[in-house]
């Protein structure tokens, strides 16, 4: 690279990409940025004084001060913008010249601008990048995939940015065509699950246990000293002891309308296209959605106030443990799921996915790190065909000796009128995984009876079909 060119690119300075683009000025790298927007320039600018940074607002002078080959990162809403900032870029690039979409685009777009823009001789590649603001200043976990060349180029830098976890970089390359895009979006999946596992949570304390906030706090930040360590409920813990100026919980006055930017729809949706379940991802999408019907929800609750809103407590000192071996059960099932989507995607579309090197770079980073990945990783590399994380030996052990405490929780809160929707929906997943013989072969013979589909018999090989009930006619 030129000395007087800057190494690498980014379009869009919001808070991830000023912030990622401020990571690796830290780390000595000359970085360029453009927006349209100066006061984003300004800041950017300003939050990097004394570093090799420099911020433009026309497109042609910020291309201009790349070094070759032209490397950019677009950290850009996801969907048609990607596209016209593409467009834009074109005619000012040359062969050779690389493309990272390093936002949370969906993995079909990301297949379509792989193949398009390769045959234009550019190199792309989609890269999910997680870890927020802090994240992104700090050190990210980052899933690049597509282009294997470009991804070599850019690495060094990818490496030096990241998170480290035991001196490892929380990066690798994830394989062929929109594969990081597809295990990013997986990543928000499971993310959605552990946010609607410790909602379900802060309900049963609440709720069910009575405590104020302080409290509500003390758990969470005692369960992320053990096995249940992670990024998540370490941030819940801090959110519970907020106050406003006027000294009342902030938590408190926030809306119970949770939002969402859909690639936690996008898993629910593939994973149905590629007939995996991962109900406790699906639970939480659900979850958000019924959120949101705040007006129906109160007139439902008005409606039914004697019945399923009567919240009992639960008069049991040692339920707090109890509940902390619940929520690791769920945790680990939680993992287990989206691991399981990730190898049936890696053969649906021929991806190639380590998941050892996955659950590694999650370990650091991420908004989904936490200690339980370590065991993942471990049960992966020991085993790489593993059909299902709850087959490993170690999971195994542990899920063993849990899973009547989590029974136990379960049945407590929903008789407590308490909605578990996660506790719940996982364990009925886990009950069915386990089940040699599931009730399927009544749908089987119902599809028959009514729309004449057909059945298959223990034994014998062919389709079968059944005249159920004589006509009296
Ligand atoms: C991350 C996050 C991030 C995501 C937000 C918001 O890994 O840093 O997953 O990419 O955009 O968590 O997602 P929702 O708006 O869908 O909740």
């Amino acid at each position: 690279m030129s000395e007087d060119k800057y190494s690498l690119g980014m379009i869009g300075l919001g808070t991830m990409g000023r912030n990622l683009l401020l990571n690796m000025a830290d780390h000595g790298f000359a970085v360029a940025g453009y927006d349209k927007d100066q006061s984003k320039i300004t800041l950017f600018e300003n939050d990097g004084a004394g570093k090799p940074v420099k911020g433009f607002t026309t497109l042609s002078d910020f291309i201009n001060s790349l070094a070759q080959p032209k490397v950019i990162i677009l950290l850009v809403p996801a969907g048609k913008i990607v596209d016209a900032v593409i467009e834009e870029l074109e005619p000012l690039l040359s062969k050779g010249d690389i493309i990272i979409d390093g936002g949370n685009s969906h993995f079909n777009d990301t297949t379509t601008r792989v193949n398009r823009l390769a045959q234009k001789g550019f190199h792309f590649f989609g890269m999910g990048i997680s870890g927020g603001e802090e994240g992104a200043r700090t050190g990210p976990s980052m899933m690049p995939g597509g282009d294997m060349a470009a991804y070599l180029f850019v690495k060094p830098v990818l490496e030096t940015i990241a998170a480290k976890v035991n001196g490892e970089a929380c990066v690798t390359y994830i394989g062929p065509g929109a594969s990081g895009h597809f295990v990013k979006m997986v990543h928000n999946g499971i993310e959605y699950a552990l946010m609607q596992l410790i909602a379900d949570t802060y309900e049963v304390l609440k709720n069910g246990l009575r405590m104020n906030n302080e409290k509500i706090c003390q758990v969470f930040a005692e369960w992320n000293k053990g096995k249940l360590q992670s990024y998540l409920l370490e941030i819940t813990a801090d959110i519970f002891l907020y106050r406003n100026e006027d000294g009342n919980f902030l938590i408190d006055q926030i809306k119970d309308e949770a939002r969402a930017k859909g690639t936690g729809k996008w898993t629910t949706q593939v994973s149905t296209d590629l007939e995996l379940p991962i109900p406790t991802i699906d639970i939480a999408v659900a979850m958000r959605d019924l959120s949101k019907y705040k007006l129906l929800r109160t007139e439902a609750s008005n409606a039914y106030k004697n019945e399923s809103n009567s919240i009992a407590e639960i008069n049991n000192n040692d339920f707090p443990a109890k509940l902390e071996d619940a929520f690791y059960f769920s945790m680990i099932l939680i993992y287990a799921q989206g691991m399981h989507l990730l190898s049936k995607a890696s053969v649906a579309y021929d991806y190639k996915l380590k998941l050892d090197e996955i659950a590694k770079i999650w370990r650091g980073g991420c908004i989904i790190r936490a200690s339980l990945l370590e065991i993942i990783h471990q049960a992966f590399k020991t085993n790489p065909g593993q059909p299902h994380l709850l087959l490993d030996k170690d999971v195994e052990s542990i899920i063993k000796k849990i899973v009547p405490i989590a029974r136990e929780v379960v049945v407590k809160t929903i008789s407590a009128g308490i909605s578990v929707p996660a506790y719940a929906g996982t364990l009925s997943y886990f009950d069915a995984l386990c089940c040699e013989h599931m009730p399927s072969n009544l749908i089987q013979a119902q599809r028959d009876y009514f729309g004449a589909h057909t059945y298959e018999l223990i034994g014998k090989e062919g389709s079968f079909h059944t005249t159920w009930k004589k006509r009296n006619d």
